[in-house]
């Protein structure tokens, strides 16, 4: 791509200032700038104008609550055990992320919430998959996912960690793919004067970029049934716990979804239900007056699940779910960039636009859900912010009621 295209490209789309700095960069600086033009769909940003998107009717799904598990807690944790130890099962750690609400500069996974002693994120995470290796005898395939931005410093810090103990040869990192951001009006950000920002483009995309990396290998060649996709902030979460590994397979659900009681009827979580009689959560911004206060049979509200980001996906489900098409989120963020002058600016406030697909859309496009339930407060303790609500002091509590020693 010439410079005059790049600058019409560029131009149709209102968006020519992504060239502002060219006079100031060399030749190999001008090179990468083409080239990412070329190469860039910038479609997302229209996005911003679009508003919301619209929903289908909602009902509820009921969940296989705890008391349901206790009953039948033997058969479901020797059909997950059976199901762990024939190799069926994986394990896929979504650290993408940027964590912009924590405040930090390195992956999430590598903050250390210890207080006598280090203790890493991605080391709790480790320690509680251990676990399940340790109770079944048998090595879980770990597949992390990265982006651009934190691949390498993810990847040398686990390696002089030694893994915290997991076995090098059972993991698999891969990375996502990227997005172009904008600001508040829709003009797209540069992170330097010869890049366009770019972010990484929300977590659904996992098992597309699992592919591209060459990784779908494995799932063909160690007969992988099952994977369990989690989030790297919740410190507490039990990766490929055998109860719920058995109650997915002998429900025969396309997924199962972890999900915990709202711990109050106005919590901001999503909440699993059913939309036009497929599986789907709800925003808590969606939920009506009427749903809110609807019952199911025992008199408990029928929209009482949040999710908590770990689900477990057939993989015989997934190549079709790859090829539909899923809804952009639009979110709102602070993002580091350049100002008008060419100063990297580090904002207060968010002052942008990053575009995400979200993992939660792809439990819409399957055709079962089970939503199992686990107590708040053994298996949930995300560390969203530094300090209040989700944040590094909950979590410490959270953990240390579990006996962790911090
Ligand atoms: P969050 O929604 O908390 O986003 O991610 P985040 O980027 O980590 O944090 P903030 O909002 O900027 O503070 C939930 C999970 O999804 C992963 C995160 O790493 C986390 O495990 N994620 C998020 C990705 O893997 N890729 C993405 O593009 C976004």
């Amino acid at each position: 791509m010439t410079y005059q295209q790049a600058l019409e490209k560029m131009s149709s789309m209102g968006q020519e200032q992504v060239l502002r700095f060219w006079d100031e960069l060399d030749e190999e600086q001008r090179a990468a700038l083409l080239k990412q033009i070329e190469e860039t769909d910038f479609s997302p940003i229209d996005r911003i104008h679009g508003g919301r998107q619209e929903r289908g009717v909602f009902s509820p799904l009921a969940a296989m609550q705890i008391y349901h598990i206790d009953a039948r807690r033997k058969e479901l944790y020797e059909a997950g055990v059976q199901t762990i130890k024939a190799g069926k099962t994986a394990a896929l750690l979504l650290a993408g992320g940027m964590g912009t609400r924590l405040g930090t500069d390195d992956p999430k996974g590598m903050y250390d919430i210890g207080i006598t002693h280090p203790l890493y994120i991605f080391e709790c995470i480790i320690n509680n998959l251990l676990d399940v290796v340790r109770e079944t005898g048998t090595w879980i395939r770990l597949f992390i996912m990265t982006s651009e931005i934190n691949h390498e410093t993810t990847v040398k810090f686990l390696k002089e960690k030694g893994y915290f103990g997991y076995r090098e040869d059972m993991i698999c990192f891969f990375r996502q793919d990227m997005a172009p951001v904008c600001d508040l009006e829709g003009k797209l950000l540069m992170e330097s004067k010869e890049r366009i920002a770019v972010s990484p483009n929300g977590n659904a995309g996992w098992y597309s970029s699992m592919l591209r990396a060459g990784l779908g290998r494995y799932i063909e060649e160690e007969g992988i049934e099952w994977i369990d996709v989690f989030a790297v902030d919740n410190v507490l979460q039990r990766i490929c716990d055998p109860c719920f590994v058995g109650a997915c397979v002998l429900s025969d659900v396309s997924v199962g979804a972890k999900v915990v009681r709202k711990a109050a009827p106005d919590e901001k979580v999503g909440v699993i239900c059913l939309e036009d009689g497929r599986p789907s959560i709800v925003e808590y911004y969606e939920l009506s007056r009427e749903m809110a206060e609807t019952l199911d049979e025992n008199g408990e509200p029928a929209y009482n699940y949040g999710v908590i980001l770990n689900y477990l996906f057939k993989t015989a489900e997934l190549p079709r779910v790859a090829g539909e098409k899923m809804p952009l989120h639009v979110v709102k963020k602070k993002i580091n960039c350049l100002d008008e002058k060419g100063e990297y600016i580090r904002p207060d406030a968010p002052n942008g636009y990053k575009f995400e697909q979200l993992v939660l859309d792809m439990i819409h496009q399957l055709s079962a859900c089970l939503p199992y339930e686990v107590d708040r407060e053994r298996e949930f303790a995300p560390i969203k912010n530094l300090t209040g609500v989700d944040s590094v002091d909950t979590a410490r509590e959270l953990l240390a009621k579990n006996g962790v020693v911090l």
